[in-house]
C-alpha cells in the first residue's frame, strides 16, 4: 500500500473491485482509504470464506476472474489485482474484463512478479504456478494493445504498475 500511495492510489469515493482479493486483507487496507464502493472477488471458495469471516462487514464474491460479466461496462473507477495474473493461464481474458469494466478515466493498480522470478521460485521450491507464457514485458504489450498507459515502481520481487487509458 505505501508504494501504491506513491504511485498515486486514491480511492477515496471511488467504486473498487479487487480481483483475487485471497483472505481479504487487501479488503480491509483499502476500506481505510473510504471508497465508495468495494467488491473482493476471488476463485476460492475457502479463501473467500475466510474473507467473510474475518469481515462480515465488506462484499466478497467467488468468481474466477476471467469472466467478469456479472459487472457492467464501464462501472468501475478502480480495479485492484495483487499477484493474480501470474497463476491465471487465460491472464489476457482477466486484462480485456478490466477494460471493459473500468471507466474511461479509471485506474487499475497491478502487482506482479517477472516471469523468470516465477520460474525459479518453482525450479527451487516447487511452487507450481501453471504453464503460461506470463511476464512483464508481455503483459506490458498486451496492456498497450488494449490502449493503456502506465507508470511502474520495481520492488524486489514484484513490480507495482498504475494504469490508466
Ligand atoms: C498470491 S495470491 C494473492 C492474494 C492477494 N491479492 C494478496 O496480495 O495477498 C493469488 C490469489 O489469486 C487467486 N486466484 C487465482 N486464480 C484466480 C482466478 N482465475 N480468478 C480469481 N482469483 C484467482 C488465488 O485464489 C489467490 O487468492
Amino acid at each position: 500500500m505505501p508504494v501504491l500511495g506513491r504511485l498515486g492510489l486514491n480511492i477515496k469515493d471511488q467504486d473498487v473491485l479487487e480481483i483475487g482479493c485471497g483472505n481479504g486483507h487487501g479488503a480491509h487496507l483499502i476500506h481505510q482509504r473510504s471508497p465508495r464502493s468495494y467488491v473482493g472477488l476471488d476463485v476460492m471458495e475457502e479463501q473467500i470464506e475466510k474473507a467473510r469471516r474475518r469481515y462480515p462487514q465488506y462484499t466478497f464474491l467467488v468468481q474466477d476472474a476471467t469472466d467478469l460479466s456479472q459487472f457492467a461496462n464501464a462501472s468501475k473507477d478502480v480495479v485492484i489485482i495483487f499477484g493474480v495474473l501470474h497463476h491465471i493461464p487465460e491472464w489476457r481474458k482477466v486484462i480485456d474484463e478490466i477494460a471493459r469494466v473500468l471507466k474511461p478515466a479509471g485506474t487499475l493498480f497491478l502487482e506482479e512478479p517477472r516471469g523468470m522470478d516465477i520460474k525459479l521460485f518453482d525450479f527451487f521450491f516447487r511452487w507450481g504456478h501453471p504453464d503460461s507464457d506470463f511476464g512483464l514485458k508481455v503483459m506490458e504489450k498486451h496492456l498497450k494493445l488494449r490502449g493503456f498507459q502506465f507508470q511502474k515502481q520495481w520492488t524486489p520481487l514484484m513490480t507495482m504498475y498504475r494504469i490508466s487509458t
